[in-house]
């Protein structure tokens, strides 16, 4: 893939909202592959007929950001935002119509990713897009859509890499969070307060630290919530703490080439209440095969920047490459 794959990046549309994104915060993912792609040092070619892929470089996040009034959910501009540039592109290339956009691709973290590519039909049923937001009941379909992992990135660095040894993780589950939608709403109701082993809390109590319960919970609850994805999952990674992703229609990233069922549980909605009984049925080798393989795959997210092989760059660039192998061009075309 490092050598034959080549991707050209439109060079169509204005910053902010074209060829640059969030590069901090919970959106960061979205904003580090535009600049990357950007920057052109990795599979970008700048002739397109040489190209395996062509990328859109819109930023749903600056999008909403400037576009979007809030608290109006008037999203008529950002309608005619993606509508005029896929004429654009459309009307300019010979390769949006030549596949009908399958061999095109987006990438977004927000919740609106979706929604977005939902106002040019080949753009939602034909290209590949990568997004956080990947819920099987917004349209979501695994063998086109590629799932982007959700990395909160404080600074521009990464932190919290790194935890407890499986001996000296004390507490069985932790979660801390806000009451942002109906799962967590589950959650919290079920277990905050209730029980010694499966830590819940909406206000982490004085003296407690977030990361400090990371490195030292053997499992690590991350329910979604207002979308699928929540950046716990890979907070949990970095602090070597399996994540028990509570969540229903989600698929989460990479699962062509990671068997997420051997380091991570997956609990749907409906049984939050069984959580205790799901966790403390797995035995403790189980358990430490679960941690070990954590640590196994957590260099597949890592930030690097320069993006460093097998990193979440390249992993993002990979589930890109995979769909691709899958789209024939000819076959669209005649
Ligand atoms: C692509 O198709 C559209 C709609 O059919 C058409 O208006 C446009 O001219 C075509 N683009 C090219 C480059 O031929
Ligand atoms: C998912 O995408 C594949 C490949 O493009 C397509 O054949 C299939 O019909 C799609 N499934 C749904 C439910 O849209
Ligand atoms: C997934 O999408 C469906 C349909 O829009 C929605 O009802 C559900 O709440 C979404 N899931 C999450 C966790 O946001
Ligand atoms: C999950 O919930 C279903 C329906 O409530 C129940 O039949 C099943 O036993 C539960 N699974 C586990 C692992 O507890």
């Amino acid at each position: 893939m490092e050598k034959v794959f080549k991707i050209y990046v439109y060079e169509e549309g204005e910053v902010p909202i074209f060829h640059e994104g969030p590069c901090r915060g919970i959106y960061s993912s979205e904003g580090r592959f535009i600049h990357e792609m950007e920057k052109g040092k990795f599979y970008r070619t700048k002739d397109p007929h040489k190209a395996l892929v062509y990328f859109l470089p819109f930023s749903v996040v600056t999008m909403v950001q400037y576009i979007y009034m809030p608290e109006t959910f008037d999203r008529n501009g950002m309608k005619l935002a993606v509508v005029d540039y896929i004429n654009l592109i459309s009307h300019k290339h010979p390769f949006w119509n030549r596949s009908h956009g399958a061999d095109h691709f987006m990438l977004s973290c927000h919740d609106w990713g979706p929604f977005t590519t939902s106002f040019v039909p080949d753009l939602f049923h034909n290209s590949i897009r990568v997004m956080c937001n990947a819920n099987t009941s917004e349209g979501f379909n695994s063998s086109k859509d590629a799932s982007l992992p959700e990395i909160n990135l404080k600074t521009s660095e990464m932190s919290g890499i790194g935890g407890q040894p499986p001996s000296k993780r004390s507490t069985l589950a932790f979660y801390a969070g806000g009451l942002h939608g109906h799962i967590r709403y589950l959650l919290l109701n079920e277990w905050k307060g209730k029980d010694q082993d499966v830590l819940v809390y909406d206000k982490l109590p004085q003296g407690m630290s977030y990361e400090n319960m990371f490195k030292s919970s053997k499992f690590c609850l991350c329910p979604s919530g207002y979308e699928v994805a929540s950046p716990r999952v890979v907070e949990a990674i970095y602090a070597e703490c399996v994540p028990v992703l509570i969540s229903d229609g989600y698929v989460p990233p990479f699962s062509d080439v990671l068997n997420w069922n051997s380091f991570s549980v997956q609990v749907p909605v409906k049984n939050i209440s069984d959580i205790k009984t799901i966790l403390t049925a797995i035995s403790s080798r189980q358990y430490l095969r679960m941690q070990r393989r954590v640590k196994q795959v957590q260099r597949h997210f890592l930030v690097n920047g320069p993006p460093k092989r097998y990193d979440v760059f390249h992993m993002i660039v990979h589930s890109v490459w995979l769909r691709r192998l899958n789209i024939r061009i000819q076959d669209i075309f005649t």
